[in-house]
């Protein structure tokens, strides 16, 4: 099957890689001199999170007063917007780690809040778990590599079984950080993603939906934002297109019809918006699933 998303830069190793997909996942090998041997350097973070397990070697993060290094089961995750600044440690002559970059949904929320923080990046060490140190890395290695393999698998629905294996990645991520956050989400916040899912078709400006729960606009957007990660219209817009993504499938329902469903009335302005969040335009995604 030919690719889905042209993409300027093809390797995501690589610098210059767009990330504009809703879960990118794989493995860095590191060795000293070797290819990769350099610093990933991204002083604005990304625009998703980033979790990332060491399963070989050191890493360095940061440097100066906030550096800490990571090693074989420490994982770490970053959210959006954070910048990642890691390379290989200078006392390792190898930093292997296993990453899957991925835009969450509203109801992971609870899930990333890691106890643990430094510098807002999450970590959360396996190799503490003394007695089942081995048999816990190993799982999460291999949940990390179903990751990798499952989203490149080229099927339909190869994104949506990799962001379900991820799911479960995120709640073991929770069973093993040492006693779970008693934090809930705040119940307006779910409350506004049922409301927004329940009205995904219909346009509701920042107000209608800040008077739905009864806070100002400002004070929603805020609170949404800390709540989950990540800004409320830029949620409202991953459903939709995920959604879209969805209808596309079916070629009996014309895209007219799709943009409609998802919110958009006028079609040539929901393929702008898909196009540039998916990286193809929304016939040539369907016609790219129709290839077999
Ligand atoms: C790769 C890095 C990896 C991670 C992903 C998003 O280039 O090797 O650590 O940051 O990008």
């Amino acid at each position: 099957m030919r690719s889905i998303y042209p993409e300027e830069q093809h390797d995501p190793l690589l610098p210059g890689y767009s990330f504009n997909r809703y879960l990118v996942a794989g493995k860095t090998p590191i060795f000293e001199n070797g290819p990769l041997d350099f610093v990933i350097d991204r002083p604005f973070g990304m625009s998703g999170y980033i979790l990332n397990m060491t399963v070989e070697g050191q890493g360095k993060v940061f440097e100066g007063e906030d550096e800490f290094y990571c090693n074989e089961g420490d994982l770490l995750l970053f959210p959006p917007d954070y910048a990642h600044y890691y390379r290989r440690s200078p006392h390792s002559l190898s930093w292997q780690h296993r990453w899957v970059y991925f835009r969450p949904r509203a109801y992971w929320a609870n899930w990333l809040k890691w106890k643990k923080t430094s510098n807002g990046i999450g970590q959360l060490s396996l190799s503490l778990n003394m007695e089942n140190k081995k048999h816990i890395i190993q799982e999460f290695d291999q949940l990390l590599n179903q990751i990798d393999q499952t989203y490149k698998a080229g099927r339909s629905t190869s994104e949506d079984l990799a962001i379900n294996l991820l799911e479960r990645l995120l709640i073991r991520c929770f069973e093993e950080s040492s006693d779970f956050l008693t934090k809930k989400i705040d119940p307006r916040i779910q409350d506004v993603c049922q409301y927004l899912t329940e009205n995904l078709a219909q346009e509701r400006s920042l107000e209608q939906i800040a008077r739905h729960i009864c806070l100002s606009p400002s004070r929603l957007a805020h609170l949404f934002r800390k709540e989950t990660g990540v800004n409320l219209m830029r949620w409202r817009e991953d459903q939709r297109i995920s959604l879209a993504k969805q209808l596309l499938q079916n070629p009996a329902i014309s895209i007219a019809k799709i943009a409609n469903e998802v919110g958009y009335e006028d079609q040539f302005y929901f393929s702008r918006v898909f196009l540039k969040r998916v990286g193809i335009s929304p016939s040539l995604f369907r016609k790219d699933l129709a290839v077999p």
